[in-house]
């Protein structure tokens, strides 16, 4: 089942059921916000505090960043980009089975795109809901130039415990330590006890999170990057869309192509960034 809905603010999202589970997706930023099975806690994460305001990216589900991943060089340019806060159109729904749903989101180059990014792309987000979440994010360049791109699906998982959790498939593996700008090897599982915001490159998939209650498996396709963050207790109570305390409740990673994993199209090429999370 398929529902368009609306949030008291006019911000509208669709709502899918079917026998395996339950999403929510905005499209505003084609923006999965809610991913539960059926008997199961969300898998994904959401913060009680997220604005839902229109222009605002949510906090929490899956926001999509892109052409760039994290700072521009301009410090007036939105970070992560502006696919996040985009209006996308939902182009397909395909119900597949009682089992499965399939959305295809879509975004094209608008005028107002084009003075943050003066390029022709066409971004295809092709989401399939059921036992398992599958985001694949198809960049097409339509000019005539070749163009660069950084992004991520920036998952936001729910854990139990941040404590208590690791993250395997990291292991020996080089990453960028943003929080001290160095660059550090991975040495056994990734434990998380203060702020991490890392930048893994090579990465093999896939990375299986451990947590008391469950375990998930993120493979990914068309990515050799990704993003482990969370902001621990000072960042995230300086944090407006995040409660305190909440920084135990989730970690993101992130199936990127960020830095040396930045992709190149020329015109008329595409590449496509795939998660496949169960
Ligand atoms: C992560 C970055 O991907 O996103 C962090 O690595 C950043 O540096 C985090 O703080 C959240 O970003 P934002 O723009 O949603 O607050």
């Amino acid at each position: 089942m398929i529902e368009q809905k609306k949030r008291d603010n006019g911000l509208e999202y669709i709502e899918v059921r079917n026998a395996q589970a339950q999403a929510k997706i905005a499209l505003q930023g084609a923006h999965l916000f809610h991913y539960q099975r059926e008997n199961e806690d969300p898998l994904i994460w959401l913060s009680d505090a997220s604005f839902f305001e229109t222009g605002k990216a949510i906090r929490g589900g899956i926001p999509i960043c892109w052409p760039w991943f994290g700072k521009h060089p301009s410090p007036k340019m939105p970070q992560h980009g502006f696919a996040r806060t985009a209006l996308w159109e939902l182009l397909e729904v395909e119900e597949a089975s009682e089992d499965e749903t399939e959305l295809t989101l879509q975004l094209h180059h608008l005028p107002q795109h084009f003075k943050l990014w003066p390029h022709r792309f066409e971004l295809r987000l092709h989401i399939t809901i059921g036992r398992s979440l599958t985001l694949a994010l198809t960049t097409t360049n339509c000019d005539e130039q070749s163009f660069t791109i950084t992004s991520a699906l920036h998952s936001y998982f729910a854990v139990s415990d941040i404590q208590t959790i690791s993250i395997e498939g990291l292991e020996n593996t080089p990453y960028l330590d943003t929080v001290t700008n160095r660059r550090e090897m991975q040495t056994g599982r990734v434990r998380i006890t203060q702020e991490v915001d890392r930048i893994y490159q090579q990465v093999q998939s896939p990375l299986t999170l451990h947590d008391q209650k469950r375990t998930v498996t993120i493979r990914s396709e068309g990515s050799a990057s990704v993003v482990v963050w969370n902001p621990w207790i000072d960042k995230c109570a300086r944090m407006a869309d995040m409660h305190d305390g909440a920084y135990r409740t989730m970690v993101c990673i992130e199936t990127a192509n960020a830095l040396d994993d930045a992709r190149t199209l020329a015109p008329g090429a595409e590449h496509t960034l795939t998660a496949v999370i169960a």
